[in-house]
């Protein structure tokens, strides 16, 4: 039977890449009727330094973004990593199983290690394990993710395929990665040669989902682009990557196809194209921005919902963990 898991850090600046390349595409699974576990990976997040109140306020806030996006805590289950201490005890298995050079090839461990990679937390170098862990410990079947998670999936997959191999058994699915529609990577609004980010030091460079109505249009209306009208056909965008980009966010947003928002603007100078798509996520976007900070009013509320999430997500963990157990040869599983 299948089953999506996926996760999102509390590192603060919940964006639109977060919001186009996951959330909005979490509750169509939800939608679907699949279930579906979406997790606050706040011990993935203090692999880099996090002020304690800075993280415990981002994770709540973030579960705010979830409902507010849509996720529905009854029909999903929402909570924080750090409550389901089967997590950690599945990555240690995996950090046995996993190798240190499938872990040095790790593009983001580079990003994020910089050059002085030797002064990195070893949490920051195990972070794939973690992961592996968090979607094999409920046997997850899919998970939906932005571009940007696909080599630490496939590492998930290689992961389940040693262990796998190693224990003679078919106990871990190998999971698909689901990178699908037309935001799987949102480029910064400075710069279409970078992704859009939390880390970006430029404000302009992102939508974040508590901006306001005001500035989300601000935003958009300063955006990068380039002087010529949009075409009507895709194949000019490929040069063209700010075009695009808005062109992407346009149809994620309209759920559009590309050719779609293309037949519809084609021709269109930016100072029209711009307006409408700033209309268009304002209407998208202010609703989710309004009703979390609604949620943000009663933060014991939120926290009795990841509590809930967390008590219904270790009954499905648990055992899996406790058959791993049993298959490795630990006494008293
Ligand atoms: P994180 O917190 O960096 O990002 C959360 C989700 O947002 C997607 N995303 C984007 N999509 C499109 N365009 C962008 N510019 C953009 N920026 C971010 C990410 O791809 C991701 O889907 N390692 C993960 C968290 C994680 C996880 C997991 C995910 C931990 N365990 C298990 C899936 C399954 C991360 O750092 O995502």
């Amino acid at each position: 039977t299948p089953r999506v898991f996926s996760g999102i850090q509390p590192t603060g600046n919940l964006h639109l890449g977060n919001y186009l390349g996951a959330l909005k595409r979490f509750v169509d699974s939800q939608e679907e009727g699949i279930s579906s576990i979406f997790c606050m990976v706040d011990l993935h997040a203090i692999t880099v330094w996090q002020e304690p109140e800075d993280l415990r306020h981002a994770t709540r806030e973030l579960a705010a973004g979830f409902i507010a996006s849509g996720i529905d805590p009854t029909k999903s289950i929402l909570f924080n990593q750090s409550q389901v201490p089967e997590h950690t005890q599945m990555a240690w298995v995996f950090n046995c199983v996993a190798r240190m050079g499938w872990m040095k090839r790790m593009t983001q461990f580079k990003d994020k290690a910089g050059k002085n990679a030797e002064n990195a937390s070893l949490g920051l170098f195990g972070y794939p394990a973690l992961m592996a862990a968090d979607i094999l410990v409920y046997h997850a079947t899919h998970v939906p993710v932005g571009e940007d998670q696909k080599q630490h999936l496939e590492l998930t997959q290689e992961i389940a395929r040693k262990f796998n191999h190693d224990y003679a058994t078919e106990f871990f699915p190998v999971t698909k990665p689901v990178i699908e529609g037309a935001a799987t990577r949102v480029m910064s609004l400075r710069d279409g040669s970078k992704k859009m980010s939390k880390s970006d030091p430029s404000d302009m460079s992102r939508i974040n989902l508590t901006d306001d109505a005001d500035t989300i249009a601000r935003k958009i209306r300063k955006a990068k682009t380039d002087p010529e009208p949009l075409p009507s056909e895709k194949g000019p965008l490929d040069d063209r990557p700010e075009a695009r980009n808005l062109v992407n966010i346009y149809a994620a947003l309209a759920d559009m196809s590309i050719d779609q928002v293309l037949a519809d603007h084609g021709g269109k100078p930016f100072s029209e194209f711009k307006p409408a798509l700033a209309d268009l996520a304002v209407d998208r976007l202010a609703p989710i921005s309004t009703e979390m900070s609604r949620l943000m009013e009663d933060v014991s509320e939120i926290d009795r919902i990841l509590a809930d999430g967390a008590a219904r997500a270790r009954q499905i963990a648990a055992p899996i963990l406790q058959k791993t157990y049993q298959i490795i040869g630990m006494v008293g599983a």
